[in-house]
Protein backbone atom coordinates (compact mmCIF):
# COMPACT_ATOMS: atom_id res chain seq x y z
CA UNK A 1 0.00 0.00 0.00
CA UNK A 2 0.82 3.10 -0.55
CA UNK A 3 1.85 5.60 2.34
CA UNK A 4 4.15 8.49 0.77
CA UNK A 5 3.07 10.26 -2.15
CA UNK A 6 5.54 12.69 -3.96
CA UNK A 7 3.97 15.51 -5.63
CA UNK A 8 5.90 17.80 -8.33
CA UNK A 9 4.86 20.68 -11.06
CA UNK A 10 7.20 20.63 -13.84
CA UNK A 11 7.13 22.99 -17.10
CA UNK A 12 5.93 26.55 -17.44
CA UNK A 13 3.75 27.65 -14.83
CA UNK A 14 0.18 27.95 -15.47
CA UNK A 15 -3.53 29.00 -13.79
CA UNK A 16 -4.74 26.07 -11.64
CA UNK A 17 -1.52 24.68 -10.39
CA UNK A 18 -2.01 25.36 -7.11
CA UNK A 19 -5.65 24.12 -6.81
CA UNK A 20 -4.34 20.51 -8.29
CA UNK A 21 -1.94 20.54 -5.58
CA UNK A 22 -4.51 21.60 -3.28
CA UNK A 23 -6.80 18.97 -4.35
CA UNK A 24 -4.77 16.03 -4.39
CA UNK A 25 -2.90 16.67 -0.60
CA UNK A 26 -6.20 17.19 0.64
CA UNK A 27 -7.71 13.95 -0.56
CA UNK A 28 -4.24 11.60 0.15
CA UNK A 29 -3.91 13.13 3.69
CA UNK A 30 -8.06 13.12 4.52
CA UNK A 31 -9.23 10.07 2.65
CA UNK A 32 -5.84 7.94 2.22
CA UNK A 33 -4.29 8.66 5.18
CA UNK A 34 -1.04 9.19 3.23
CA UNK A 35 1.88 11.63 3.83
CA UNK A 36 2.91 13.60 0.83
CA UNK A 37 6.36 15.08 -0.31
CA UNK A 38 6.04 18.38 -2.31
CA UNK A 39 9.29 18.42 -4.12
CA UNK A 40 10.12 21.83 -5.51
CA UNK A 41 11.24 22.62 -8.92
CA UNK A 42 10.05 19.83 -10.87
CA UNK A 43 12.39 16.88 -11.97
CA UNK A 44 15.28 19.27 -11.22
CA UNK A 45 14.23 19.57 -7.71
CA UNK A 46 13.99 15.56 -7.83
CA UNK A 47 16.86 15.35 -8.85
CA UNK A 48 18.64 17.84 -6.26
CA UNK A 49 16.36 15.49 -3.65
CA UNK A 50 13.92 18.75 -2.93
CA UNK A 51 11.47 17.40 -0.93
CA UNK A 52 9.43 18.81 2.30
CA UNK A 53 6.51 17.38 4.18
CA UNK A 54 2.81 18.78 3.05
CA UNK A 55 0.41 18.99 5.32
CA UNK A 56 -3.23 20.20 5.18
CA UNK A 57 -1.78 23.60 6.39
CA UNK A 58 0.94 23.85 3.82
CA UNK A 59 -1.79 24.33 1.15
CA UNK A 60 -4.54 26.57 3.16
CA UNK A 61 -5.33 29.78 0.96
CA UNK A 62 -3.86 28.46 -2.22
CA UNK A 63 -7.03 28.08 -4.54
CA UNK A 64 -7.40 31.23 -5.79
CA UNK A 65 -3.56 31.54 -6.72
CA UNK A 66 -2.06 31.64 -9.88
CA UNK A 67 1.79 30.43 -9.91
CA UNK A 68 2.66 26.96 -8.04
CA UNK A 69 3.33 26.59 -4.40
CA UNK A 70 6.24 23.71 -4.83
CA UNK A 71 7.61 26.40 -8.10
CA UNK A 72 8.55 24.65 -11.19
CA UNK A 73 11.37 24.19 -13.85
CA UNK A 74 11.19 23.04 -17.49
CA UNK A 75 14.55 22.04 -16.81
CA UNK A 76 16.16 19.13 -15.43
CA UNK A 77 15.22 15.70 -17.31
CA UNK A 78 16.76 12.69 -15.53
CA UNK A 79 17.14 11.33 -18.59
CA UNK A 80 19.08 13.65 -20.62
CA UNK A 81 20.58 15.62 -17.09
CA UNK A 82 23.60 17.52 -17.26
CA UNK A 83 26.88 14.89 -16.30
CA UNK A 84 28.72 15.75 -13.14
CA UNK A 85 31.88 17.05 -14.64
CA UNK A 86 30.49 18.81 -17.78
CA UNK A 87 27.77 20.65 -17.87
CA UNK A 88 27.50 20.65 -21.47
CA UNK A 89 27.72 17.15 -21.71
CA UNK A 90 23.99 14.93 -21.17
CA UNK A 91 23.48 11.85 -19.92
CA UNK A 92 21.07 9.28 -18.08
CA UNK A 93 20.54 10.13 -14.71
CA UNK A 94 17.59 8.44 -14.11
CA UNK A 95 18.50 6.08 -11.66
CA UNK A 96 19.67 9.03 -9.06
CA UNK A 97 16.13 10.34 -9.38
CA UNK A 98 15.16 7.05 -8.19
CA UNK A 99 17.55 6.35 -5.56
CA UNK A 100 16.45 9.97 -4.00
CA UNK A 101 12.69 8.90 -4.34
CA UNK A 102 14.00 5.75 -2.19
CA UNK A 103 16.01 8.36 0.05
CA UNK A 104 12.68 10.06 0.57
CA UNK A 105 10.82 7.23 1.37
CA UNK A 106 8.50 8.30 -1.53
CA UNK A 107 6.46 5.45 -2.67
CA UNK A 108 4.23 7.17 -5.79
CA UNK A 109 4.58 9.99 -7.41
CA UNK A 110 2.10 12.66 -9.10
CA UNK A 111 3.32 14.63 -11.71
CA UNK A 112 1.75 17.36 -12.82
CA UNK A 113 3.03 18.87 -16.22
CA UNK A 114 2.68 19.64 -19.68
CA UNK A 115 3.93 17.23 -22.88
CA UNK A 116 7.71 17.39 -21.50
CA UNK A 117 6.59 16.36 -18.03
CA UNK A 118 4.54 13.56 -19.01
CA UNK A 119 7.37 12.26 -20.99
CA UNK A 120 9.77 12.17 -18.53
CA UNK A 121 7.12 10.47 -16.06
CA UNK A 122 6.18 7.91 -18.83
CA UNK A 123 9.53 6.86 -18.86
CA UNK A 124 9.92 6.85 -15.17
CA UNK A 125 6.81 4.76 -15.20
CA UNK A 126 8.65 2.38 -17.83
CA UNK A 127 11.25 2.07 -15.25
CA UNK A 128 8.68 0.54 -12.46
CA UNK A 129 8.38 3.39 -10.61
CA UNK A 130 4.39 3.59 -10.01
CA UNK A 131 3.90 7.31 -11.30
CA UNK A 132 0.59 9.22 -12.00
CA UNK A 133 0.60 12.16 -14.53
CA UNK A 134 -1.91 15.15 -14.51
CA UNK A 135 -1.70 17.19 -18.04
CA UNK A 136 -1.28 20.42 -17.47
CA UNK A 137 -0.96 23.99 -20.39
CA UNK A 138 -2.37 27.01 -21.13
CA UNK A 139 -1.70 25.65 -24.76
CA UNK A 140 -4.81 22.81 -24.56
CA UNK A 141 -2.05 20.83 -26.64
CA UNK A 142 -1.96 17.74 -24.50
CA UNK A 143 -4.67 14.86 -26.06
CA UNK A 144 -7.16 13.18 -24.59
CA UNK A 145 -8.29 15.58 -22.33
CA UNK A 146 -11.18 17.76 -23.47
CA UNK A 147 -9.48 20.94 -22.09
CA UNK A 148 -6.18 21.04 -19.69
CA UNK A 149 -6.98 23.31 -16.83
CA UNK A 150 -5.26 27.00 -16.90
CA UNK A 151 -6.81 27.11 -20.71
CA UNK A 152 -9.69 28.69 -20.09
CA UNK A 153 -8.34 31.56 -18.15
CA UNK A 154 -5.82 32.23 -20.69
CA UNK A 155 -8.45 32.72 -23.16
CA UNK A 156 -10.32 35.02 -20.67
CA UNK A 157 -7.36 37.05 -20.75
CA UNK A 158 -6.65 37.01 -24.29
CA UNK A 159 -10.70 37.88 -24.91
CA UNK A 160 -9.92 40.91 -22.50
CA UNK A 161 -6.93 42.65 -24.22
CA UNK A 162 -9.02 41.68 -27.77
CA UNK A 163 -11.79 43.85 -25.96
CA UNK A 164 -9.65 46.80 -25.12
CA UNK A 165 -7.64 46.80 -28.50
CA UNK A 166 -11.20 47.03 -30.39
CA UNK A 167 -12.15 50.34 -28.92
CA UNK A 168 -8.79 51.99 -30.01
CA UNK A 169 -8.75 50.28 -33.17
CA UNK A 170 -12.08 51.97 -33.68
CA UNK A 171 -10.92 55.13 -32.87
CA UNK A 172 -7.58 55.22 -34.91
CA UNK A 173 -8.77 53.45 -38.00
CA UNK A 174 -5.61 51.04 -37.11
CA UNK A 175 -5.37 47.20 -37.63
CA UNK A 176 -4.46 45.66 -34.65
CA UNK A 177 -2.15 42.94 -34.69
CA UNK A 178 -2.56 40.60 -31.14
CA UNK A 179 0.16 37.77 -30.51
CA UNK A 180 -1.04 35.35 -28.38
CA UNK A 181 0.98 31.77 -26.88
CA UNK A 182 -0.11 28.33 -27.33
CA UNK A 183 3.24 26.69 -28.96
CA UNK A 184 2.54 24.92 -32.03
CA UNK A 185 -1.22 24.91 -31.74
CA UNK A 186 -3.49 27.92 -32.20
CA UNK A 187 -6.20 27.07 -29.36
CA UNK A 188 -6.00 30.34 -27.45
CA UNK A 189 -6.10 32.25 -30.86
CA UNK A 190 -9.14 30.73 -31.98
CA UNK A 191 -11.21 30.83 -28.77
CA UNK A 192 -10.24 34.09 -27.58
CA UNK A 193 -10.60 35.46 -31.85
CA UNK A 194 -14.27 34.07 -31.29
CA UNK A 195 -14.85 35.67 -28.27
CA UNK A 196 -13.08 39.13 -29.17
CA UNK A 197 -14.95 39.17 -32.71
CA UNK A 198 -11.81 39.10 -34.10
CA UNK A 199 -11.83 39.62 -38.18
CA UNK A 200 -8.78 37.82 -38.84
CA UNK A 201 -7.17 34.36 -36.75
CA UNK A 202 -4.24 32.99 -37.58
CA UNK A 203 -3.42 29.67 -36.31
CA UNK A 204 -0.19 27.37 -36.74
CA UNK A 205 -2.80 24.20 -38.31
CA UNK A 206 -4.02 26.78 -41.42
CA UNK A 207 -1.10 28.32 -42.91
CA UNK A 208 -1.87 32.12 -44.07
CA UNK A 209 -1.15 34.51 -47.02
CA UNK A 210 -0.65 38.09 -46.59
CA UNK A 211 -2.37 38.78 -49.93
CA UNK A 212 -5.41 37.09 -48.53
CA UNK A 213 -5.14 38.93 -45.30
CA UNK A 214 -5.07 42.57 -47.01
CA UNK A 215 -7.94 41.44 -49.22
CA UNK A 216 -9.88 40.75 -46.00
CA UNK A 217 -9.24 44.23 -45.01
CA UNK A 218 -9.33 45.68 -48.32
CA UNK A 219 -13.46 44.22 -47.96
CA UNK A 220 -14.23 45.67 -44.90
CA UNK A 221 -12.79 49.01 -45.64
CA UNK A 222 -15.06 49.15 -48.76
CA UNK A 223 -18.08 48.05 -46.40
CA UNK A 224 -17.31 51.35 -44.11
CA UNK A 225 -15.01 49.88 -41.26
CA UNK A 226 -12.62 51.18 -41.16
CA UNK A 227 -10.10 49.33 -38.50
CA UNK A 228 -9.53 45.50 -37.97
CA UNK A 229 -8.23 43.08 -35.64
CA UNK A 230 -5.96 40.65 -36.29
CA UNK A 231 -4.95 37.34 -33.68
CA UNK A 232 -2.41 35.15 -34.42
CA UNK A 233 -0.66 32.61 -32.43
CA UNK A 234 2.70 32.76 -31.75
CA UNK A 235 3.14 29.37 -33.94
CA UNK A 236 1.94 30.38 -37.49
CA UNK A 237 3.13 30.75 -40.11
CA UNK A 238 2.71 32.00 -44.17
CA UNK A 239 1.90 29.42 -46.80
CA UNK A 240 5.29 27.71 -47.60
CA UNK A 241 7.27 29.61 -44.43
CA UNK A 242 8.64 28.42 -41.11
CA UNK A 243 7.24 29.82 -37.39
CA UNK A 244 9.04 32.89 -35.74
CA UNK A 245 10.89 32.40 -32.97
CA UNK A 246 11.77 34.46 -30.21
CA UNK A 247 15.29 31.95 -29.88
CA UNK A 248 15.69 29.46 -31.82
CA UNK A 249 18.04 27.56 -29.64
CA UNK A 250 15.85 27.47 -26.67
CA UNK A 251 12.74 26.71 -29.17
CA UNK A 252 11.31 29.81 -27.47
CA UNK A 253 8.52 30.97 -29.94
CA UNK A 254 7.69 34.84 -30.70
CA UNK A 255 7.62 37.91 -32.93
CA UNK A 256 5.22 36.32 -35.54
CA UNK A 257 2.90 39.55 -34.70
CA UNK A 258 5.96 41.56 -36.08
CA UNK A 259 6.37 39.63 -39.60
CA UNK A 260 2.71 39.96 -40.21
CA UNK A 261 2.39 43.58 -39.57
CA UNK A 262 5.60 43.85 -41.93
CA UNK A 263 3.27 41.82 -44.34
CA UNK A 264 0.00 43.82 -43.91
CA UNK A 265 2.27 47.50 -44.22
CA UNK A 266 3.37 46.18 -47.57
CA UNK A 267 0.00 45.80 -48.96
CA UNK A 268 -2.52 47.74 -47.40
CA UNK A 269 -2.49 51.85 -46.49
CA UNK A 270 -4.19 51.58 -42.63
CA UNK A 271 -1.69 52.13 -39.85
CA UNK A 272 -0.72 49.08 -38.03
CA UNK A 273 0.43 48.06 -34.39
CA UNK A 274 1.44 45.33 -32.54
CA UNK A 275 0.66 43.92 -29.16
CA UNK A 276 2.71 40.63 -27.88
CA UNK A 277 0.76 39.40 -24.61
CA UNK A 278 3.16 36.97 -23.73
CA UNK A 279 3.10 35.72 -19.94
CA UNK A 280 -0.11 38.09 -18.65
CA UNK A 281 -1.51 34.98 -19.94
CA UNK A 282 -0.06 32.64 -17.47
CA UNK A 283 0.01 34.81 -14.11
CA UNK A 284 -2.53 35.23 -11.95
CA UNK A 285 -5.14 33.70 -10.51
CA UNK A 286 -7.37 30.59 -11.82
CA UNK A 287 -10.80 31.35 -13.19
CA UNK A 288 -13.62 29.84 -11.02
CA UNK A 289 -14.07 26.89 -13.96
CA UNK A 290 -10.56 26.40 -13.90
CA UNK A 291 -10.39 26.39 -10.38
CA UNK A 292 -13.48 23.58 -10.04
CA UNK A 293 -11.62 21.32 -12.95
CA UNK A 294 -8.32 21.59 -11.07
CA UNK A 295 -9.60 20.54 -7.58
CA UNK A 296 -11.02 17.47 -9.61
CA UNK A 297 -8.00 16.75 -11.65
CA UNK A 298 -6.10 16.84 -8.03
CA UNK A 299 -8.95 14.51 -6.25
CA UNK A 300 -8.76 11.50 -9.24
CA UNK A 301 -4.96 11.76 -9.21
CA UNK A 302 -4.88 11.28 -5.64
CA UNK A 303 -8.01 8.60 -6.05
CA UNK A 304 -5.68 6.76 -9.51
CA UNK A 305 -2.79 6.81 -6.19
CA UNK A 306 -4.81 5.02 -4.17
CA UNK A 307 -6.20 2.72 -6.94
CA UNK A 308 -2.25 1.92 -8.20
CA UNK A 309 -3.42 3.23 -11.55
CA UNK A 310 0.17 3.84 -12.44
CA UNK A 311 1.10 5.00 -15.72
CA UNK A 312 -2.04 6.94 -16.05
CA UNK A 313 -3.23 10.41 -16.53
CA UNK A 314 -6.45 12.59 -15.42
CA UNK A 315 -7.89 13.11 -18.61
CA UNK A 316 -11.18 15.42 -18.88
CA UNK A 317 -13.59 13.47 -20.77
CA UNK A 318 -17.67 14.03 -21.60
CA UNK A 319 -17.57 16.26 -18.25
CA UNK A 320 -15.72 13.22 -16.45
CA UNK A 321 -12.19 13.17 -15.18
CA UNK A 322 -11.23 9.27 -16.20
CA UNK A 323 -7.84 7.30 -16.40
CA UNK A 324 -6.21 7.41 -19.81
CA UNK A 325 -2.11 5.94 -20.43
CA UNK A 326 0.08 8.58 -20.51
CA UNK A 327 1.41 6.73 -23.57
CA UNK A 328 -1.71 7.54 -25.66
CA UNK A 329 -1.52 11.52 -24.63
CA UNK A 330 1.90 12.01 -25.54
CA UNK A 331 3.98 11.54 -28.63
CA UNK A 332 1.64 14.25 -30.95
CA UNK A 333 -0.19 17.35 -29.80
CA UNK A 334 -3.65 17.81 -30.18
CA UNK A 335 -4.18 19.98 -32.77
CA UNK A 336 -6.74 22.29 -34.42
CA UNK A 337 -8.80 20.74 -36.60
CA UNK A 338 -9.12 22.98 -40.06
CA UNK A 339 -12.30 21.67 -40.80
CA UNK A 340 -13.86 21.28 -37.09
CA UNK A 341 -16.71 22.77 -35.61
CA UNK A 342 -15.40 26.07 -34.57
CA UNK A 343 -13.19 27.16 -37.85
CA UNK A 344 -16.94 26.25 -39.55
CA UNK A 345 -18.58 28.37 -37.09
CA UNK A 346 -15.85 31.42 -37.42
CA UNK A 347 -16.02 31.15 -41.12
CA UNK A 348 -19.45 31.27 -41.43
CA UNK A 349 -19.31 34.37 -39.46
CA UNK A 350 -17.16 36.38 -41.35
CA UNK A 351 -13.70 35.37 -39.98
CA UNK A 352 -11.12 35.11 -42.18
CA UNK A 353 -7.92 32.42 -41.52
CA UNK A 354 -5.95 34.43 -44.13
CA UNK A 355 -5.97 31.73 -46.26
CA UNK A 356 -8.83 32.75 -49.01
CA UNK A 357 -11.26 30.36 -48.29
O1 LIG B 1 3.55 26.09 -22.87
C1 LIG B 1 3.16 27.26 -22.25
C2 LIG B 1 3.84 28.46 -22.85
O2 LIG B 1 3.36 29.62 -22.20
C3 LIG B 1 3.70 28.58 -24.36
O3 LIG B 1 2.45 29.07 -24.75
C4 LIG B 1 4.86 29.48 -24.68
O4 LIG B 1 5.31 29.26 -25.99
C5 LIG B 1 5.91 29.03 -23.71
O5 LIG B 1 5.25 28.38 -22.64
C6 LIG B 1 6.75 30.14 -23.16
O6 LIG B 1 7.76 29.58 -22.40
P1 LIG B 1 8.68 30.40 -21.40
O7 LIG B 1 7.90 30.59 -20.14
O8 LIG B 1 9.86 29.52 -21.23
O9 LIG B 1 9.00 31.72 -22.03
Amino acid sequence: MVKRVGILTGGGDCPGLNAVIRGAVRTLIREYKCEVVGIELGFEGLMQGRGYPMTLDAVRGILHKGGTLLRTSNRGNPFDYPTKDDPNVREDRSAECLDNCRRMGIDALIAIGGEGTLKIADKMGDLGFPIVGVPKTIDNDVRQTDFSFGFQTAVSIATEAIDRLHTTAESHNRVMVLEVMGRHVGWIALHSGIAGGADIILIPEIPYKPEEIAKKIRLRQARGQQFDIIVVAEGAKRDGGDEVWADKGSKRLGGVAFRVAEEIGELSDLEVRVTVLGHLQRGGSPEAIDRVWSTLYGNRAADFVAEGMWGMMTALQNGEIVPVPIKDAIGQLNTVSPDGPLIRTARALGISFGDGR
